[in-house]
């Protein structure tokens, strides 16, 4: 099989903004205590937490993560996680159903941030609390000093602010699993006065709408319409959030889910444009899609969670290499829209539903899913270039024309670099991919990255890295031409320079 690529420096869809490759820390299961936070591990440092963990979380070059949830955020009082730690109250968390100790709140995770270099993208809670309970966090968090929750703040240790600037405004507030779900209506004039009142505190944050909990919402994408048609001037960015998983074991069907999210984002851009339009605003909206990932495998047995444990093992997903497929096939969706989605974040980041995985008091591990996301955000920053591909095309259960080749490209003008991310989605066939790069005169093959394994659901595991990548991508380089031979199933990073 073939298919045929132009690429070209002129085709350029916007600078790649490096949040997209955000990812997420909620108080859930053991993302926070026997994930980021461990105290007694023999690799902990001297506030607990995991440093063979912030070493796992650097190599990934992670800029920005969300925090503390997620639904938990939605019944959660901050003021419970800050101040002296035996003074804090165990509570019963009820997004979870677990036992909450908050030996771990905004302060430890402020530190945390900073070992991992990201910045954080904090939740308020619009569920059980509102818009008091966000200015003072605000407060807490951002004011210099000389008021009575800066001073509180300093008086915790915390002499200076953290200057939280991107603020996610309540989370999936459509679900009737969400404490204090909302309609439309509802959520959106909250959404709006928090937004005033915290924009007050600190004109210089960014804030996020919740939209849909995912497309198959029933009052999508009407949600997101009536929430922006109250806030569309307070806030910056609309979320999206969407998990998908292989179910019913149809992998050519599951590989070409992507194009879901290329439709989501498309049908939230065009709700965006029409508020925009009725409000004759000169504004546009962005997305932040910061809860996204493959989210199937532990369904059935977080059934068997017993309830009110502390950081009992939830969502612990364990990911196959086809997941690491679906994975990376996101990855490109979001550089294809990189004009739109600013944010984006893998849903999550240490051991619920993650690409890090960690033993209690043990080793920790890279699943099959760490590879495609630490590839785009460590290769994928710069321009997204928009690829004109002609690629055999497929059907399956759910989807028509579905292209085998995936493809998108980042032009880091600083370094001179091009990479192009490619993935086949055809399970048994390899493709040559004949690509014109002439713009790119004088340019070299760097390397050719490739996630392949034989066996689809291969997995990883703290003793065994099944599937890893290697650099032994079959492509050459000759007069402006690329050719590469991209394996059936497989992910592929090809650098040029
Ligand atoms: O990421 C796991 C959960 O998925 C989050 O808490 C929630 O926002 C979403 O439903």
């Amino acid at each position: 099989l073939m298919a045929r690529m132009v690429l070209d420096k002129d085709y350029q869809i916007a600078k790649v903004d490096e949040r997209i490759y955000g990812s997420f820390i909620e108080h859930l299961g053991r993302a926070v205590y026997g994930g980021i936070y461990e105290p007694g591990h023999p690799q902990s440092d001297e506030q607990g937490f995991r440093l063979d963990i912030i070493e796992l979380v650097k190599e990934l070059q992670v800029p920005i993560v969300r925090y503390p949830g997620g639904n938990m955020v939605s019944a959660y009082n901050w003021e419970d996680g800050v101040g002296p730690k035996e003074e804090r109250p165990r509570r019963l968390e009820l997004a979870w159903r677990a036992m909450e100790t908050n030996e771990v709140g905004t302060n430890e995770f402020a530190d945390w941030a900073k070992k991992v270099d990201s910045d954080i993208m904090m939740a308020v809670n619009l569920g059980t609390r509102g818009i008091d309970a966000a200015r003072n966090l605000l407060e807490y968090t951002n004011h210099p000093g000389g008021t009575y929750w800066s001073e509180l703040r300093k008086s915790h240790g915390y002499e200076n602010p953290h200057n939280v600037k991107t603020w996610c405004l309540g989370n999936e507030m459509d679900g009737p699993w969400q404490v204090g779900q909302k309609t439309a209506h509802e959520y959106g004039r909250i959404a709006k006065e928090t937004a005033k009142a915290m924009k007050l505190v600190d004109p210089s944050i960014e804030l996020v709408a919740c939209g849909s909990s995912n497309t198959g919402m029933p009052t999508f994408p009407e949600y997101e319409a009536t929430t922006l048609d109250h806030a569309y001037e307070q806030v910056d960015y609309i979320s999206l959030h969407q998990y998908y998983g292989n179910k019913e074991n149809d992998p050519a069907n599951y590989l070409a889910k992507n194009m879901d999210m290329d439709h989501f984002i498309d049908t939230v851009t065009s709700t965006c444009d029409y508020i925009k339009a009725k409000h004759r605003s000169k504004k546009t909206m962005y997305l932040s899609f910061d809860e996204w990932n493959v989210w199937f495998h532990s369904n059935e047995s977080d059934k068997k969670i017993e309830p009110w444990t502390v950081a009992p093992p939830q969502l612990e997903d364990q990911y196959n290499f086809e997941d690491a497929l679906l994975v990376g096939s996101m990855l490109i969706t979001f550089l294809q829209h990189a004009d739109r989605v600013k944010m984006a974040c893998l849903a999550q980041l240490v051991n619920v539903i993650a690409p890090i995985m960690t033993e209690n008091n043990g080793r920790s591990w890279k699943q099959t899913i760490f590879y495609p996301y630490m590839h785009a955000s460590i290769y994928g920053r710069g321009i997204s270039l928009k690829p004109i591909v002609s690629s055999p095309k497929y059907d399956s259960k759910d989807f028509t024309d579905v292209p085998y080749i995936d493809c998108s490209v980042v032009y880091n003008e600083e370094t001179e670099e091009v990479t192009i991310f490619i993935i086949n989605k055809n399970l048994t066939d390899n493709i040559t991919v004949n690509a014109d790069v002439r713009s790119f005169e004088e340019y070299r093959l760097v390397e050719h990255i490739v996630l392949e394994h034989d066996n689809l659901k291969a997995v990883n595991t703290a003793s065994n890295q099944a599937v890893v990548p290697h650099k032994n991508g079959d492509s050459q380089l000759k007069s402006g031409c690329l050719e590469a031979n991209i394996a059936k199933t497989s992910w592929n990073v090809i650098r040029l320079k």
